[in-house]
């Protein structure tokens, strides 16, 4: 997949475009390197979305944006389906309820979490799709139960911001100034000094 869209890059000729291979929790990307962050559809499929998003904060710029669309739950799915490997390739069984998905994302440290838009899949579309049919069949699910389905599942479109300070970092590294500055005063050790000061310019 990769190499196709290098290739396709390159036949189009766009020098701005880079592609590199890697997984949401191990993000190939240096701190604080990123504007922002996009993605659609792929972090339901993340057993660990709390490391996604911590991930997600750790390579954005200060005031770098995260916007991502996904499928979330308006309610718990029956354990059938959520046992349903099939459910899970169709991104629906990996996916946490909405409230547990935004409260992920502020977490990870984003500010300004918004949901931007939502849809939820209409009964007809939702059956007529090859993954669900797929999983009716298998799970021998009524037409009661799927309607049921289709009410649960959501489309959301969610916008975060990347605060200018990164406030719990902030905290972590007063407090170890502080303890820095302890430091300092029992040893009188200029390393120490020197990391004092460099910890307060960062949390101010
Ligand atoms: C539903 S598709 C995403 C659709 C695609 N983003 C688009 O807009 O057409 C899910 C994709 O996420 C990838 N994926 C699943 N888990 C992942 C992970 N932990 N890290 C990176 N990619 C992952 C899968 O290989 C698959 O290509």
């Amino acid at each position: 997949m990769i190499d196709r869209a290098r290739s396709n890059t390159a036949q189009l000729g766009h020098k701005n475009v880079e592609f590199r291979l890697g997984e949401i929790e191990n993000l190939p990307v240096a701190d604080n390197a990123i504007d922002a962050v996009i993605s659609n559809c792929v972090i339901n499929l993340s057993p660990n979305k709390r490391r996604v998003f911590e991930e997600a904060f750790r390579v954005l710029k200060p005031k770098g944006r995260l916007m991502i669309s996904d499928i979330v739950l308006l309610k718990k799915l029956p354990v059938a389906i959520r046992q349903s490997a099939e459910a899970y390739i169709g991104c629906i069984s990996g996916a946490v309820l909405k409230d547990e998905y935004l409260r992920t994302i502020r977490d990870a440290g984003f500010k300004e979490v918004k949901i931007m838009g939502e849809m939820k899949f209409p009964l007809e579309h939702m059956v007529n799709d090859p993954t669900v049919k797929k999983i009716i069949k298998k799970l021998k699910i009524s037409a009661g139960k799927a309607r049921e389905l289709a009410d649960s599942v959501v489309s959301v479109k969610i916008s975060g911001v990347k605060p200018r300070i990164d406030r719990r970092k902030a905290l972590s590294l007063r407090a170890s100034s502080s303890l820095a500055k302890c430091n300092f005063r029992s040893r009188s050790s200029n390393s120490v000094v020197d990391g004092a000061q460099g910890l307060i310019m960062t949390s101010t």
